[in-house]
């Protein structure tokens, strides 16, 4: 590659890599995604649906936000229907919770008249795409931005959707019993791997709070960050929920011994590739999430663990069938009730959807143990005869 073809971030990155003789993946991976002139999701581009690299549940169709919304509300009773604040980090272009206030709107005008709804995000393109979609909701004075740290002593429910899985991560191998490294160095006028000791004993702990260490030869991802926002989410809530939506496994899991290479996947343009050093600043790299080490790092900071399950359990719990059998019936044209099955199956399926990589995990914080909707088992469900 010549200089000339390099864009703006990869000449930045080739000096700092140079300069520091080399940085740790994990620094790599947040100047290519955060960088904040540069980064994939600081810059102006279109990220989310058809125009852009990937899909997102919230994408798919606004009946996730809908299903969602049931929760959010027998949260709030739950919480004795007081003041309420759902706060979303990292909520792409706004349409979860557009998605969520038009449905409460609707449905729950008592809850929606006592909720506050405010909004965390690092990227100032998808800030204005939020204001932009969220329009009606803000000019009610229900929307508004912050930072992490103003919702200390927060009372409700904190709310992400595939956040976790866009922090940047270690890259690790085991070698002959040890844990080594991977560092980004310049390599033939671009960037390659170099395995060098690890750069914290943070990822020691790491895995020996999780129970598991990857095989021998295996390459995993270590999302200390993920940790730490745990930790940070655990103690501004006064008293609610956490709830997490992401793709990712447990641990045994993720670090099982045929798991070869990790998860760590880069897209564009709805293709996915696992080179990271292609496309920088234009392509999005993502690693699955660890559903364990936010189960523990959350318990040992005050939160219960109330839910884990996967997507379509999730939704299934909260009413998928029977909304999509109630929406199918209002759908007068055969044709479209058809790519509406079609569409919404996405957020159900499991091969090829969104279904069963995706989990829910809820946490609470000063609300005991109580039994979420969500929670309902599929055996429970009445299905219509009308949905065969
Ligand atoms: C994959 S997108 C998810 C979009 C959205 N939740 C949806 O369902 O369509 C990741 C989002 O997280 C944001 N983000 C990443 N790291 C963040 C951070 N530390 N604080 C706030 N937002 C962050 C990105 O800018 C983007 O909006």
């Amino acid at each position: 590659m010549t200089e000339k073809r390099k864009n703006e971030l990869e000449l930045l990155l080739n000096r700092e890599i140079t300069t520091a003789n080399g940085i740790t993946f994990a620094e790599f991976m947040q100047h290519a995604l955060y960088h904040p002139e540069h980064g994939y999701y600081t810059s102006a581009r279109t990220r989310i649906g058809k125009q852009g690299d990937f899909f997102t549940s919230s994408s798919v169709h606004s009946c996730f936000g809908r299903l969602i919304a049931r929760q959010l509300e027998q949260m709030w009773q739950l919480l004795g229907q007081g003041e309420f604040i759902i706060a979303e980090q990292g909520a792409g272009e706004g349409h979860l919770c557009l998605d969520i206030l038009d449905a409460l709107a609707a449905e729950a005008p008592e809850f929606y008249a006592r909720l506050q709804y405010r909004l965390v995000e690092i990227s100032p393109d998808n800030r204005l795409r939020q204001k932009d979609v969220l329009q009606r909701h803000c000019a009610a004075g229900l929307v508004d931005w912050c930072q992490l740290d103003d919702l200390q002593g927060m009372v409700g429910c904190f709310l992400s959707n595939e956040l976790i899985d866009a922090f940047p991560v270690h890259l690790v191998e085991k070698h002959g019993g040890e844990l080594r490294e991977v560092y980004v160095v310049t390599k033939d006028d671009g960037f390659s791997d170099e395995l060098r000791p690890l750069s914290t004993l943070a990822i020691k702990d790491y895995f020996q709070l999780v129970g598991i260490e990857p095989g021998t030869g295996n390459r995993c991802e270590v999302n200390l960050a993920a940790g730490k926002w745990m930790s940070q989410i655990a103690s501004l809530l006064e008293r609610g929920f956490v709830l997490t939506i992401d793709y990712g496994y447990l641990a045994e899991e993720l670090y099982a011994p045929y798991r070869h290479a990790g998860t760590l996947l880069c897209y564009h343009q709805h293709q996915t590739n696992e080179d990271p050093y292609q496309r920088i600043g234009s392509q999005d790299i993502t690693a699955h999430v660890d559903f364990t080490a936010l189960q523990k790092i959350g318990r040992q900071q005050g939160l219960d663990l109330l839910y884990y399950g996967q997507q379509y359990q999730f939704l299934m719990g909260l009413g998928f069938l029977e909304l999509l059998i109630e929406m199918e019936s209002r759908e007068a044209d055969p044709q479209k009730a058809q790519a509406l099955r079609m569409n919404l199956k996405t957020l159900i399926l499991p091969e090829g959807g969104m279904g069963e990589t995706f989990k829910v995990l809820i946490q609470g914080k000063n609300v005991g143990m109580p039994e979420l909707i969500c929670g309902k088992r599929i055996r429970d469900i009445n299905i219509p005869a009308s949905a065969f």
